[in-house]
């Protein structure tokens, strides 16, 4: 299991200033933990509660629909194509960068196992989506198209783009190149698909966006490139089964949730920094840079209350951001709790060679880069705590999809747990829906006539 230690947060290590009386809160907080792991468990099947992502690990038909399409298009394809943005694609980068091979789409078919390599466009910069669908042979690309909306501007361009080439190249064969993965009823793609005759996944009720990773809107293109879901599944089932524990001690999602939260509430520490001290690792912060985000920046709280509240991600990588943000981290306010992720063994032992021995970097030699990459977390880690900054460190045993993916469920856990702290709707998102209005109408989509018409207005003056 992966575990998280939060000692450099605790008052005993860096003082109560800054530090937390961490068992004493744990007590003081047993009760309403138990109430609120108790209440997430009990809603979590009901409609309109947006809490079915706790039963994706079990959900044995999708995970048996994907593997039976995913074996019956194998050989087939040299390349899988995503389209999605935000939560239909943050999940899917964030896995397939910690599990795949490094630099996979460089490798040879034989080095993939003759899996098919792996594209995200997850965003709509021209030069990117033309350079990209010029490359890519789309007689031999499979385009799965991600959007639980089925109508997000990004997405839906994106898709409109490839699909007329793909018509272009390939005639009515095209529709066997597209497979969709969205919501059963709302959205213009599901019309679409239906009346295309593509190949659909399902993205379920009450799974939101950004805690959709274990539907198949992650597992679809993982089982695509030969990632093992069962690893996956086992892993967020045994970390559910952990995280049902309604005891703080036991429990690490809510350990931290708690931490977090008293850390801004208490201390004035509103930053949550992610930092895992693995490359491959470096798309997990950008995934919880947006769930931490869009779960817990609101304007009212449960009870209508204005509170305007909400802790922001950052996002950094060790060793690299040594070098650009620590000196801030250090010395600048202290107003950030800094979460670590440490992996204890990497699948490769690499050995620094014994060479200028007698010149000023002859220490190096005869240790491994492992050795190296792990003094400095741990360096980094003290001198933030001689600054009295605080710092959680989260161990991977190692990068595998049965860790990864107790990871990424714990964090999950974490920021509901944190929602309901923060006593907010962690599950809605109001406050991206006034610029997308505000696109639809500069789009010249019908129905949003009025808002164009307050548009233009307000760009005028401005
Ligand atoms: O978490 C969310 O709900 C959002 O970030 C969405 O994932 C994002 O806006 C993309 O939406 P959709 O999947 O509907 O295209």
């Amino acid at each position: 299991m992966i575990e998280l230690n939060y000692k450099n947060a605790d008052a005993l290590v860096i003082g109560e200033e800054n530090g937390l009386n961490i068992e004493e809160e744990f007590n003081n907080y047993q009760e309403k933990i138990t109430h609120i792991i108790a209440d997430l468990n009990k809603r979590k099947d009901k409609p309109g509660q947006w809490l079915r992502w706790m039963n994706l690990g079990y959900s044995e038909e999708t995970i048996w629909y994907v593997k039976e399409f995913a074996s019956m298009v194998e050989g087939r394809f040299e390349n899988i194509l995503v389209l999605g943005i935000g939560g239909s694609a943050l999940g899917g980068i964030a896995v397939t960068e910690a599990l795949l091979k490094p630099y996979w789409n460089l490798l040879t078919p034989e080095q993939r196992n003759n899996h098919p390599r792996i594209f995200f466009l997850d965003n709509i910069d021209p030069d990117i989506i033309s350079s990209l669908l010029s490359i890519l042979d789309l007689k031999k690309t499979l385009v799965n198209v991600i959007t639980k909306s089925g109508s997000t501007a990004e997405t839906m361009s994106q898709y409109m783009i490839v699909k007329d080439m793909l018509e272009k190249e390939l005639g009515d064969d095209y529709r066997k190149n597209i497979v969709v993965t969205t919501d059963k009823n709302i959205g213009i793609l599901k019309q679409l698909a239906d009346q295309e005759g593509y190949k659909t996944f399902i993205v379920p009720d009450d799974v939101g966006g950004r805690f959709s990773v274990f539907s198949a809107v992650g597992l679809l293109p993982f089982a695509l490139v030969g990632i093992d879901i069962d690893e996956i599944t086992n892993g967020i089932k045994d970390m559910d089964l952990a995280l049902k524990n309604t005891d703080i001690h036991e429990n690490i999602a809510a350990q931290n949730a708690l931490i977090h939260y008293l850390m801004d509430t208490k201390k004035g520490k509103n930053l949550s920094v992610m930092m895992p001290y693995s490359s491959r690792l470096r798309y997990v912060s950008d995934w919880y840079a947006q769930l931490w985000a869009e779960s817990l920046g609101k304007e009212y709280d449960k009870d209508g209350n204005k509170v305007n509240i909400g802790p922001t991600p950052l996002k950094a990588l060790g060793a690299t951001d040594q070098h650009s943000q620590i000196q801030l981290y250090n010395e600048g306010p202290n107003d950030k709790i800094i979460n670590f992720i440490r992996v204890k063994e990497f699948d490769t032992t690499l050995e620094i060679p014994k060479i200028f021995e007698y010149t000023g970097i002859g220490y190096l030699g005869g240790k491994t880069i492992n050795d190296l990459l792990n003094a400095e977390a741990d360096s980094t880690r003290v001198a933030l705590s001689d600054y009295q900054r605080p710092t959680i460190t989260i161990t991977l045993p190692n990068i595998n999809g049965y860790h990864v993916a107790q990871l990424l469920y714990m964090l999950e856990v974490q920021t509901a747990i944190a929602g309901e702290l923060y006593n907010i709707d962690t599950f809605n998102q109001p406050g991206v829906e006034q610029a997308k209005n505000y696109t639809y109408a500069l789009m010249g989509r019908s129905g949003y006539e009025d808002s164009a018409k307050q548009l233009q207005t307000k760009m005028a003056s401005v």
